[in-house]
């Protein structure tokens, strides 16, 4: 084994578990996730919810442990060192592994601009900006104001916005410049307990709303959870419904990204995997079936009602954030605090996110071109803010959406496949299952040993395929996309490609030093 060169490391266990479930905690939790079960019938979405979990997420979350551990062992944090590890007789897997720098870079880009905006709502609450604004079509142009797509009397520029974007971008420099230690543990471990405070205060809200509008009884916080929670079998049928719901688990949890990967290459070869992987698996679902399920749906049923609640839900993660969720907030007494409450949390759950976006990119240049760390950060803050520009001033012209569909749904599902199909098949089932169980201090149910190989394997290719039929086309030709932005979102998949290039060729730059070196 090549000698390995000294790399930061987490400072206990809780810190990595915390940094781990802190990545999976994010916007989709309490956003996406209220957003995409409201959509797609509340009780209907749960069981391929579950499913999915228990077939994809918690086999990716031990796999892609395992996997980083193992990578860590020869000095690598990213996918591209880490595939080559496992398999150094092919000179081309290392090219597949870009995608799990790639992926979490092209999230980062737009997912930061959306985090700044809780940063900035946090503020408009406590100040009041928004407190007098009592209907829908108020605070959707107090929110396109914002965001810089219409000049009104809330906005008049997107300097506002800029300057939140600013200091979100700053922030998130700043943790990662101190390194995993000293600065993503020291965060995550401050951040996680304030964000669990936070949404429990509003949780309780929630449940004490009782029904504020006497003439219609029905419309009360039981029946909101009723909405979500109650099944419905006929769901199972549609593949729409199968597609969405595994793309939320990939993204809730944070897998198929390589961030998991990046993490857990910085533990020790004796450090356990299964139960802090699965701890950090059960937590980020506590955050999401309990915290992030109990705020924003029942809350809007209890205002808008059984019938509105899926026209709302429709309009988009967006509106439900910013536009609902503030006005049912500003009917309550304490309408500041709860409106600081829940866009504080909002904060500090994506910035525990971005930051674990970043650091692939950062690991990237330390290991494998041997920078130090607050270089590495240096020149990612400088690519980085570059990047986001884009997502900044084009929102309105289709390119975030462009950047999630291919960084945020798209390739989580093919990286998640390549790494599943190296764990299983090129690695060998049973060298990976005694990888898994190094240093572990519980055994996983052997039941899982066959779902590993083969179940998790095939619902990949089975989402894959679906793909293909359902989405390939009228993707590829952007059939759903305005003339007028179609020009954005051509430009944003060549930005897109190039970026992926420029990446591919900096690991072919690398491994040559390696060589010549
Ligand atoms: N896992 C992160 C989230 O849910 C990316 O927002």
């Amino acid at each position: 084994m090549p000698e390995v060169k000294k790399r930061d490391n987490w400072g206990s266990r809780l810190g990595i578990i915390m940094a781990v479930a802190g990545s999976a905690i994010g916007l989709g939790n309490f956003l996406r996730f209220p957003a995409k079960a409201a959509a797609n019938g509340g009780g209907a979405f749960m069981i391929p919810y579950f499913i999915s979990l228990f077939l994809l997420g918690i086999p990716l979350m031990w796999i892609e442990w395992t996997l980083g551990r193992y990578g860590g062992g020869f000095g690598h944090g990213t996918a591209p060192g880490i595939f080559h590890s496992l398999w150094q007789k092919n000179r081309f897997i290392k090219y597949f592994g870009v995608i799990g720098i790639f992926g979490p870079l092209v999230i980062f880009i737009y997912y930061l601009f959306i985090e700044s905006w809780t940063l900035a709502y946090s503020f408009f609450a406590l100040t009041g900006k928004y407190t007098a604004l009592m209907d829908q079509n108020s605070l959707r142009s107090f929110l396109a104001g914002f965001q810089g797509l219409e000049r009104n009397q809330y906005f008049n520029s997107i300097g506002t916005a800029y300057i939140f974007f600013l200091l979100t971008f700053l922030l998130n420099i700043w943790v990662i410049y101190y390194g995993i230690k000293g600065g993503i543990e020291k965060f995550c471990k401050l951040a996680l307990p304030l964000l669990f405070i936070f949404g429990l205060v509003l949780i309780i809200r929630v449940m004490t709303m009782g029904t504020p509008d006497l003439s219609k009884p029905d419309w009360n916080v039981l029946a909101g959870f009723g909405f979500l929670w109650n099944p419905d079998f006929s769901a199972l049928k549609s593949a729409k419904v199968w597609l969405e719901a595994a793309g939320q688990i990939f993204f809730t949890l944070s897998v198929g990204i390589g961030v998991i990967l990046t993490y857990a290459s910085y533990l020790k070869k004796a450090d356990d995997v299964v139960l802090s992987g699965l701890t950090a698996a059960a937590t980020n679902e506590v955050a999401e079936v309990i915290f992030g399920a109990s705020i924003i749906i029942p809350a809007a049923f209890v205002f808008f009602g059984p019938v509105d609640i899926k026209s709302i839900a429709q309009s988009g993660v967006f509106n439900l954030g910013f536009v609902t969720m503030p006005l049912v907030l500003n009917k309550l007494p304490l309408s500041a605090i709860l409106g600081f409450l829940w866009f504080f949390l909002l904060f500090l759950a994506g910035v525990t996110s971005s930051v674990s976006l970043a650091q692939p990119a950062v690991a990237f240049l330390e290991d494998e071109f041997n920078i130090n760390r607050k270089r590495a950060v240096t020149i990612f803050g400088i690519a980085a803010f570059v990047l986001c520009q884009p997502a900044v001033f084009f929102l309105g012209r289709g390119v975030v959406n462009e950047l999630d569909f291919w960084g945020g749904t798209f390739f989580l599902v093919v990286f998640a496949t390549i790494e599943t199909v190296l764990f299983v098949w090129v690695f060998g089932m049973e060298q990976a299952w005694d990888e898994i169980h190094k240093g572990s201090q519980m055994s996983v149910p052997k039941v899982y040993k066959f779902i590993i190989k083969y179940i998790t394997p095939l619902f990949l290719f089975i989402i894959l395929g679906m793909w293909f039929i359902q989405e390939w086309l009228p993707i590829i030709m952007m059939k759903n996309v305005s003339i007028a932005d179609k020009p954005f979102v051509f430009c944003t998949r060549l930005g897109l490609l190039f970026i992926f290039v420029i990446l591919a060729v900096l690991v072919k730059i690398a491994w040559r030093r390696k060589r010549v070196g």
